[in-house]
């Protein structure tokens, strides 16, 4: 795979008894996207319903629970250079999350169900991206060291990695849970990005983050970071999603919990001070102005979840991001709920309703993935 070429595929709109779905934005790099704010549910008023009601419903209407125990992971077991409190992994319910390191914080379960979702995305993020790895404009012959920050798995350093083997790549991840077979030219590193980077400032020719919704206290901090390891004309790559299920026909209610799912996440990411809304309030392209990037560009994806698409190419990328959600779909509310207040039963039963939704022919939801490239200025 490789992403050389920047261009974006144009909008697919649905036929009138499919919901419209442009699957992306714009083709130039240098093209500014649609407002994230168009018709997005954090307009309207319903707010999070409480956790008893998903309990009550349930009593009403058969929900399948039977994959909700099956959520033991085991522990990483590479342990190759790392102090043992790293891997003094913390135990929500059942399932485990990072150890202490620095400042971090992060949402998500490490453990190997939650590690094989992540995998899943990362096929999915490829596919969305018409087989693609990135967008920047790299020139291949003329980059020597990338950095992954946040890499989980590694899956995405794998195959940079694999199709740059003349190139210094490393994957930094705060939970060693990375493959130990991989390229020689790439290396993970146990590292908190929100702290001061270690890397020597003008040493990166490119940075790439992907999914750190909801891990950074302040983007602006984080960028500067990078805009400082990069050399001049360096390139950064931020790749997000939005929480929020949306839908171009009311078949996503904000009662339901599909509807309830970007919700909660919000909640959550006010109460910990690390927002899950990073698309809707552009935070990506403010923090890299405020850090001093330059030819910055937008492209937008409206990702469909569910087999509901009727262009082939869209229903390939839904199946796939339905099955991702249903992967592991309590690892990746059952830490922010909880903190919320919710008890694990009620965590399932909410789990076990939006996968019900999710396999509903009636329902359409897709969700918004915004890449924001920046540069480091020629002359810094
Ligand atoms: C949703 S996963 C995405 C993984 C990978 N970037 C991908 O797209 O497949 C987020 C990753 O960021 C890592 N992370 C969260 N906070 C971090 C921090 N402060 N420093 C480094 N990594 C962090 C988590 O451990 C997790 O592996």
């Amino acid at each position: 795979m490789t992403g050389e070429s920047a261009s974006v595929t144009t909008p697919v709109v649905g036929a009138k008894s499919e919901p419209t779905l442009p699957r992306s934005g714009p083709s130039s790099p240098n093209s500014k996207s649609v407002s994230p704010k168009e018709g997005s549910p954090e307009e309207t008023t319903t707010g999070i319903l409480p956790a008893q009601h998903w309990v009550e419903a349930a009593q009403d209407e058969e929900i399948d629970n039977s994959d909700a125990e099956s959520a033991m992971g085991s522990l990483a077991s590479s342990t190759a250079s790392l102090t043992a409190s790293i891997l003094e992994y913390r135990k929500i319910h059942g399932r485990t999350y990072h150890s202490e390191i620095g400042n971090a914080s992060y949402w998500g379960a490490n453990d190997e169900q939650q590690n094989e979702a992540m995998d899943m995305y990362h096929h999915l993020f490829t596919l969305a991206l018409d087989g693609k790895l990135f967008l920047a404009p790299l020139d291949a012959k003329n980059i020597h060291k990338v950095v992954d920050i946040g890499t989980g798995t590694g899956s995405w350093a794998i195959d940079f990695a694999d199709d740059h083997p003349n190139v210094e790549v490393i994957g930094t991840d705060i939970s060693p849970i990375q493959s130990t077979w991989v390229p020689t030219n790439l290396k993970f590193e146990m590292d908190d990005c929100t702290l001061d980077w270690t890397f020597s400032p003008n040493s990166l020719d490119y940075v790439h983050m992907r999914l750190l919704v909801g891990s950074i206290k302040d983007w602006e901090a984080l960028f500067r970071e990078a805009y400082k390891a990069l050399t001049p004309g360096g390139w950064l790559e931020s790749h997000e999603c939005n929480a929020v299920y949306e839908c171009d026909d009311d078949s996503v209610q904000e009662t339901s919990a599909l509807g309830q799912w970007g919700k909660l996440f919000a909640e959550f990411g006010r109460s910990i001070g690390r927002s899950f809304t990073v698309l809707p309030d552009g935070i990506q392209r403010k923090a890299m102005e405020a850090a001093g990037f330059v030819e910055i560009s937008e492209a937008d994806f409206k990702t469909p979840i569910g087999s509901w698409p009727k262009d082939p190419q869209l229903k390939e990328i839904g199946q796939y991001a339905q099955h991702v959600v249903e992967a592991d779909t309590e690892g990746y509310i059952l830490y922010p709920a909880t903190a919320l207040g919710w008890s694990r039963e009620e965590v399932t039963v909410f789990a076990a309703h939006v996968r019900r939704e999710l396999y509903s022919p009636k329902t359409h939801p897709w969700y918004r993935q915004k890449v924001v490239l920046g540069r480091k200025p020629l002359v810094a």
